[in-house]
């Protein structure tokens, strides 16, 4: 028997999604949210709360790092139904791009339209600081790979998806009005896991670059293609290397991710009233 293909997996998983939370509860959920490093607190906001571990959907992959938790959790914020992805995996644990957008991929096809992509990132731009929050207008991608390669599968768009407007307009004015001194600008997504040298910083600060972080890009195109509406969020955990006088560490970010955690709690939670 040949190996399952990547459209069986997700439709396989999200009909174990319909068979658990029923197809009329799937069709309130307004929002899909990705919760980065150190910010999965957020899914602990959630009223009436239905918490589903990646090792239980069948063919989820199941995340490895510390600071990103592993699970769906459904649920209320402020009156408006959310679905939280409290963690993802990444391609620097040795996941292939369609394992990573692999989540995001299943609720689109339940048929959720909006999502909410959020990161860690590190500073380039002048005038960042660690705990700014950006508002992401476009991105980057050099991790050289792509969510979008192999036989086409026209259940996942168009074989020559168009990426004019990845991160959806009227969503990013609505999430950058939803705090005050909120940052836009462009996130570069790198393979990782190492941070960045002083030199590659400067080169992403010439391509136009404005934070840097090892996700996200490939959900966003991935969900791009299927039509969602898509609005991402950084939160800026440090200044990139080169940019900062200290050493990076994973450390830093997770700490800083605990400390903006409320400021990010308040701007998602009145993004999401507003999609009520
Ligand atoms: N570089 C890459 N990824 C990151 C950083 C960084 O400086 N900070 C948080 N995630």
């Amino acid at each position: 028997m040949s190996a399952a293909t990547e459209l069986q997996r997700v439709e396989f998983a999200a009909t174990w999604l319909r068979d658990r939370l029923s197809t009329d509860y799937l069709a309130g959920v307004r929002l899909a949210l990705v919760l980065g490093s150190g910010l999965k607190s957020f899914a602990e906001v959630l009223k009436d709360p239905i918490e589903i571990p990646f090792g239980d959907v069948p063919d989820w992959p199941k995340p490895k790092v510390e600071g990103h938790g592993g699970s769906v959790v459904f649920g209320l914020v402020s009156g408006t139904r959310v679905a939280c992805l409290t963690g993802r995996v990444h391609l620097y644990e040795g996941w292939q791009p369609a394992e990573a957008v692999r989540c995001v991929r299943t609720l689109r096809h339940l048929g959720i339209g909006k999502f909410l992509l959020t990161n860690a990132a590190g500073g380039i731009a002048d005038g960042f600081a660690a705990g700014d929050l950006m508002v992401l207008t476009d991105h980057l991608n050099m991790t050289g790979q792509s969510p979008l390669i192999g036989a086409h599968e026209p259940a996942f768009g168009p074989r020559f998806p168009d990426q004019s407007n990845v991160y959806s307009e009227p969503l990013r004015r609505e999430l950058a009005s939803c705090g005050t001194s909120l940052k836009t600008g462009c996130y570069a997504g790198l393979l990782g896991p190492s941070y960045e040298t002083p030199a590659e910083v400067r080169m992403l600060k010439t391509l136009g670059a404005d934070a840097v972080g090892m996700s996200t890009v490939h959900e966003a195109m991935a969900l791009n293609a299927m039509g969602a509406e898509v609005a991402g969020m950084s939160l800026i955990t440090n200044l990139a290397a080169g940019i900062s006088k200290q050493p990076l560490s994973h450390d830093e970010v997770i700490e800083t991710g605990k400390h903006a955690a409320a400021a990010m709690t308040g701007v998602v939670g009145e993004f999401c009233r507003r999609l009520a």
